[in-house]
């Protein structure tokens, strides 16, 4: 069986294992395209071996390079794509919700097509997990946690935004460990009021506060000017947490995870169906469903 395998859209921690899961199984047979869908529409396809899939297993991106590709999107570029698909017995597709549209498109053309939902935003509508989203979370707390020490020899308020892009997860999980003073996760819960009290408050009592808020809402310099209008004397600090969220080691959750996509991704290519099947996790088990 000739096996075709892209990550699509932003990279997650953990991909790498599952390539590395996949490799083990099908060797030579398992192809890669470079730069998820902009690699299948230019056809630049090689064996996943020239990858080094075993050396990059631990480690967070993906080995085989992501791209956002909106051409795919397109009638031209995806006919590209379906043509250089058609050469294989089945394509893997590792990614969000954009990347999902693109595997059932693909499938809808006869190619058989397996989806993995990998992002760190966990949003991805058909599973309750999408692999990455726990060492997002992993790498949100540890650099909360590394920070506020010295924000509170200061009585500091610091702001940390975290990715998540339109899905307050991430934040809400971060928030979950660190119990921050506020979460921000929608336009709604800014309250410049509200919250500008409590921190002098705090302050008074010779404490620090803490801010987590979603990504994409409100520039956080934009933010933080807003609150120091309503507390002069507090010093605040902006921390962007970012890319680490994305490039931090997998965590010991998501190889678990990536092991188990992989596993069920295998059983996956044995069924006869040319419809769509995603790997999806549902009530806690990971799970084969049409979609
Ligand atoms: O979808 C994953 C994600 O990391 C989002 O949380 C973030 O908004 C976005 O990707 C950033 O994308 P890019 O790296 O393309 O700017």
């Amino acid at each position: 069986m000739k096996v075709l395998v892209l990550t699509s859209g932003g990279d997650a921690p953990g991909m790498n294992k599952v390539l590395s899961q996949l490799y083990r199984a099908f060797g030579g047979k398992l192809y890669a395209c470079r730069g998820g869908y902009r690699g299948l529409i230019n056809n630049d396809i090689v064996t996943i071996r020239e990858f080094h899939p075993n050396k990059f297993a631990k480690e967070a991106g993906s080995s085989i390079k992501c791209s956002r590709c909106y051409a795919f999107k397109e009638k031209e570029g995806f006919e590209k794509g379906l043509e250089n698909a058609k050469r294989f017995d089945a394509v893997i597709v590792l990614g969000g919700n954009g990347s999902l549209k693109g595997a059932k498109e693909l499938a809808k053309h006869g190619i058989k097509t397996i989806f993995i939902p990998a992002t760190i935003d966990n949003d991805v509508e058909i599973s309750q997990y999408s692999l990455g989203f726990h060492t997002a979370v992993k790498a949100g707390a540890q650099l909360y946690k590394n920070t506020m020490p010295t924000m509170e020899a200061f009585d500091r308020c610091a702001v940390f935004e975290v990715m998540g892009r339109n899905c307050g997860k991430i934040a809400e999980g971060v928030a979950k460990i660190c119990n921050p003073t506020f979460l921000v996760t929608k336009n709604e819960d800014i309250d410049y009021d509200k919250f500008s009290q409590s921190i002098i408050n705090e302050k008074e009592s010779g404490k620090s506060s803490s801010i987590i808020i979603k990504e994409n809402l409100i520039k956080i310099d934009e933010f933080i000017s807003n609150l120091k209008e309503k507390c002069e004397n507090v010093e605040f600090r902006g921390i962007v947490v970012g890319y680490t969220q994305r490039g931090s080691k997998p965590s010991n959750v998501d190889i678990k995870f990536a092991k188990s996509f992989a596993r069920k991704t295998i059983k996956a290519l044995s069924n006869k169906t040319t419809n769509c099947q995603a790997i999806i996790v549902k009530d806690g088990k990971v799970k084969i469903e049409i979609v």
